[in-house]
């Protein structure tokens, strides 16, 4: 079978690779996405037919699809995740890695055939609005309908991509199947997948910037523009070429007196991003405006003026579904009423969706995501935790004004933060660009709270851990190196931690929308506007520095989130010892020196470091 002739792009390498890809993986037929609406909706009826989408209720929730993934394809794969460079060195000590011949020998095995039975979509996207000098276009042949469906919502995605590519435009290829190819006359299940955990691979080749993945249909195994291309692939690219990809939400931030200010903002993956890209301001912050941007992804360059522009690769939101509410998260709910895909969560009687934390009270029966009965006595939950929507950025009530410019807005500020329970405050600024880069690079979360004693904690580096595509001290490195370019004036850094308990065990800090009380510390303080105090570990506020009107939270709750125990802040330093010695002689000089600088501020510390004093 050959592509070419049906091909409707002018790009021959684009038209050679498809029907290479189509010669080894031998699907009935190839199909190339339009993008339209038509195309859209023929797919997701097709996948209604087969049993892979229930549709729901359309006077509840508009052309709005249930899917339930087979119960062992629920998240990413970290452990069958590489990154194949010539180089083990260059995929460095937190990535899984394979010479990319001998990567490349097994996978053409496991691709051999293994559409048989299934069309092959040829899906051209672009990460970044169309055309847009920041913005990348890739291509990602998949044999799963429900990729495509996604995809759709995810990126800008179909013929006018081709069009921008033109005939000699750069693509990033990457290919990706279920793994299940169909004997003849053998009935398709509703979520076909590769059942042998050690036959799944998701693959990246740095070098000739490709992914092949192999295996599993979910979010960022399967949506290849996502965490595969937009973080891992991208993240070389920036390298090589000056800029940043970033697991990062963008937001803005208007003051009263129409004054925009964005912030990029990286936190583990289920910490709260999509919260923070959606946050409604609470009492006490009168004329003040939040507006979304991304609420995952962030690429970053350097403008004409030296500013950092950036801008959301993505499309849509793939967020998580259980917790999402009216109370945690409106803007989310608002974006989900229609058009959306819903994967893994339950469905209710009247055809609606329900997971775990959705405002109100439990249904009192309803088909949970493996497809079961339900009731709310039993002793699991009725959506998986890592349950997903899909839904169009576009229908998000604060999207941003500027948030398809294709300039990318301005970032006068990161933040860094992870889950951790004590010793870390609330709120701090770094002192320099390199102690910046300590701070995300020496971020993290604690393994799960329950246990009592020194819980160790587990370092996510900028929140990149599982998305890094090269060697992450390396990458460390890259940043340290754009503090010292010229022609870039890198933002402030901040770290903040929402998650500081008492001793009961319980967040002290209130969080979600009143967080809007630190954002705007943030805000004044690039603007020139708020003051801070020194402390072991940066710039922070004291109590008065903070706007309270609204709420009720008094200074020794403030100071059971701020202050700062000498033995803590010297065990940090005392553990990023051992961590930083793991990366041997990749690391930067630069981050060993703000490791000794902390010991030392520590040392020099009072018992309890504290804001009042
Ligand atoms: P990925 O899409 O996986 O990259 O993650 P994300 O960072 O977008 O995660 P998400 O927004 O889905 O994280 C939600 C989790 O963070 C839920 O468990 C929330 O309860 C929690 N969360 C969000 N904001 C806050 C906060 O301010 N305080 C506390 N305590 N929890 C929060
Ligand atoms: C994450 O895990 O950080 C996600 C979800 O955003 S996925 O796209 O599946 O990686
Ligand atoms: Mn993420």
């Amino acid at each position: 079978m050959t592509a070419t002739g049906s091909a409707p792009t002018s790009n021959a390498k684009l038209a050679a690779w498809v029907d290479e890809i189509a010669a080894m993986c031998k699907p009935d037929q190839v199909h190339w996405c339009d993008g339209s609406q038509e195309e859209y909706d023929r797919l997701s009826e097709e996948m209604v037919q087969s049993g892979t989408f229930t549709r729901l209720n359309p006077e509840k929730r508009p052309n709005s699809y249930l899917c339930r993934s087979h119960p062992s394809d629920v998240a990413r794969v970290e452990n069958r995740t590489f990154i194949c460079s010539e180089k083990q060195e260059e995929a460095g000590i937190t990535n899984n890695w394979m010479a990319p011949d001998e990567m490349k020998a097994i996978l053409r095995k496991q691709f051999d055939g293994c559409m048989r039975g299934r069309t092959m979509y040829v899906i051209p996207f672009s990460m970044g609005p169309l055309g847009s000098p920041i913005a990348k276009i890739g291509i990602e042949i998949t044999d799963s309908a429900y990729v495509v469906v996604n995809m759709r919502i995810m990126t800008r995605m179909g013929q006018a991509v081709l069009d921008v590519l033109g005939s000699d435009g750069f693509f990033i290829p990457t290919l990706h199947s279920v793994g299940a190819p169909l004997e003849p006359g053998q009935k398709d299940v509703p979520w076909p997948c590769e059942g042998d955990i050690e036959r799944k691979y998701i693959v990246h080749f740095p070098e000739t910037r490709e992914i092949w993945s192999y295996g599993s249909g979910y979010g960022g195994n399967a949506l290849l523009g996502k965490k595969c291309l937009a973080l891992r692939i991208a993240s070389v690219m920036a390298r090589d070429e000056g800029w940043l990809a970033e697991h990062m939400l963008i937001l803005g931030l208007e003051s009263p007196e129409g004054e925009k200010t964005y912030i990029g903002a990286a936190f583990p993956s289920a910490c709260g991003k999509t919260n923070l890209a959606m946050i409604l301001p609470p009492e006490g912050f009168k004329g003040w405006k939040a507006l979304t941007v991304g609420d995952d992804i962030a690429w970053m360059r350097p403008g004409p003026d030296g500013t950092l522009r950036a801008i959301n690769p993505e499309y849509g939101f793939f967020g998580v579904a259980p917790g999402t509410s009216y109370d945690s998260n409106p803007m989310a709910m608002e974006s989900i009423k229609e058009n959306s895909i819903f994967t893994n969560v339950a469905l209710t009687d009247d055809g609606d969706v329900w997971w775990e934390g959705m405002d109100g009270d439990p249904p009192a029966h309803a088909i949970d995501w493996k497809g079961n009965d339900w009731t709310p006595d039993m002793d699991h939950p009725a959506a998986h935790p890592n349950s997903r929507f899909t839904a169009p950025a576009s229908q998000c009530p604060t999207i941003d004004p500027a948030w398809e410019d294709p300039a990318g807005v301005p970032i006068s500020a990161f933040l860094f933060g992870g889950r951790l329970s004590k010793t870390f405050p609330l709120v701090y600024q770094s002192l320099s660009h390199e102690h910046g880069v300590f701070m995300a690079a020496t971020m993290g979360s604690e393994a799960t709270a329950a246990a009592i004693g020194q819980e160790a904690i587990r370092r996510d580096p900028f929140a990149m851990l599982p998305f890094i595509g090269y060697d992450m001290a390396d990458y460390w490195g890259h940043w340290v190196a754009m503090g010292k370019r010229t022609d870039v004036k890198m933002p402030p850094i901040f770290r903040v931690n929402w998650f500081r308990k008492d001793e009961n065990g319980k967040f002290i800090w209130p969080g979600f929308g009143q967080n809007m009380r630190v954002l705007k510390w943030v805000v004044d303080r690039v603007n020139g506007k708020a003051e801070a105090v020194e402390s072991p570990f940066g710039l922070m506020p004291r109590y008065n520095d903070l706007t309270w009107t609204g709420i009720d939270f008094d200074t020794v709750k403030y100071h059971g989130i701020t202050d700062i125990n000498r033995e803590g802040a010297l065990g940090e330093a005392e553990a990023l010892k051992e961590y930083f010695a793991k990366f041997g002689s990749a690391l930067p000089p630069e981050l060993e020196k703000q490791r000794q600088a902390l010991a030392d501020r520590a040392g020099k510390a009072p018992e309890v470091w504290s804001s009042a004093a």
